[in-house]
């Protein structure tokens, strides 16, 4: 059976880009497989320096992750900063990671690029991230498509230790999710935390529906035919959430010319509010419930120690260090 991992973290709101790029395949795979599922709390560290808003985030995403379907009876389900041995393992890579390779990650460019001041912890990224997989033997990691060249660089340095130690570390395949791997934000830019241009999973619903309704669209008329209709942005969120025979006589309306742009957006409000109206439910239950919730990740992390102690002594003897 295939080990499945993935880790989100918590540094804002989870919004459906995550949902569709990360945890509905994550969720829909934990049946099948050995899956092991964190809050890379960690990871947070060089984005967020608020404890009180790291506690919250944390918590929130806990919270999301058992609302929509994460079952920890299938699947391991832990806080990353519970089980040390992801630091430790993270020297071990840095120590073989040549600086060439990080300067290349995109995640760290664009934060330069952007004028935020690099700190180790954002250029050593790649490796923590690197170890939270590799300390699991992992085979497959469902993540969307911004992560791909996290996980070439996951594979690159597997591959380094085990040229230099012999083969120790099992080297993942990347799991790009299908046909919706870059979920697009309310700008048409990819939906991303960082770019405040999210549609919230769960959320206010005045504030969301205005956030839907305030989507940009372009001047024609109602009456135009719009032959580009598939390159509509609320079209295509529009598509995640309604049935697909739904979604094709929208398309059809809008192509044909007749509907306004304005009830496109009401429907494509109503659809998503409806769609994740079951999870909604089930994220108060949980709310009101934290002691269950910290159980279950207290005892997600002992789980996952039993296989990350395992993988250090490895790694360990492998190296030299025992
Ligand atoms: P953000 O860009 O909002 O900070 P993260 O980098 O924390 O999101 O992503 C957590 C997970 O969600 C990752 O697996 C990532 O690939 C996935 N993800 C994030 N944004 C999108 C998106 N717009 N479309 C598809 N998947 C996404
Ligand atoms: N870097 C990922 C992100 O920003 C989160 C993450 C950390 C992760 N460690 C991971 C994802 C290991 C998959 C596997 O989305």
């Amino acid at each position: 059976m295939p080990r499945i991992l993935t880790g989100i973290t918590p540094s804002g709101t989870l919004h459906i880009g995550n949902y569709f790029g990360a945890m509905r395949p994550a969720i829909e795979l934990q049946a099948g497989g050995d899956a092991y599922y964190f809050i890379a709390d960690y990871h947070s560290m060089t984005v967020i320096t608020d404890p009180v808003e790291r506690r919250a985030f944390t918590l929130g995403i806990a919270l999301d992750w058992l609302a929509c379907g994460l079952d920890p009876a299938k699947a391991v389900f832990w806080r990353q900063s519970d089980v040390h041995e992801v630091c430790e393992l993270t020297w071990l890579l840095g120590s073989l990671t040549p600086m060439g390779l990080l300067e290349r990650a995109h995640s760290y460019k664009d934060k330069t690029a952007k004028g935020v001041s690099p700190n180790f912890g954002l250029f050593a990224y790649p490796v923590l991230m690197a170890a939270d997989i590799l300390l699991f033997d992992t085979d497959v990691v469902p993540v969307g498509r911004d992560q791909k060249q996290h996980l070439e660089m996951t594979r690159d340095i597997a591959i380094k230790f085990n040229q230099a130690y012999g083969e120790t570390l099992v080297v993942p395949e990347e799991r790009i999710a299908g046909a919706v791997a870059g979920i697009l934000g309310l700008d048409g830019q990819k939906m991303s935390k960082s770019y405040g241009n999210t549609i919230e999973i769960f959320g206010d619903e005045k504030t969301l529906r205005k956030k839907i309704m305030g989507i940009v669209m372009d001047s024609r008329t109602p009456q135009e035919p719009k032959p580009d209709a598939d390159q509509n942005l609320a079209l295509q969120l529009l598509g995640l959430f309604a049935p697909k025979d739904v979604a094709a006589d929208f398309e059809h309306r809008l192509r044909a010319g007749g509907l306004g742009y304005g009830d496109l957006k009401k429907a494509l409000f109503e659809h998503y509010w409806s769609f994740f109206a079951p999870y909604r439910a089930r994220r108060a239950e949980l709310a009101a419930n934290p002691d269950y919730v910290e159980q279950v990740l207290r005892d997600g992390a002992l789980r996952a120690r039993a296989v990350t102690e395992k993988t250090m002594a490895r790694a360990r003897k492998a190296c030299g260090l025992r």
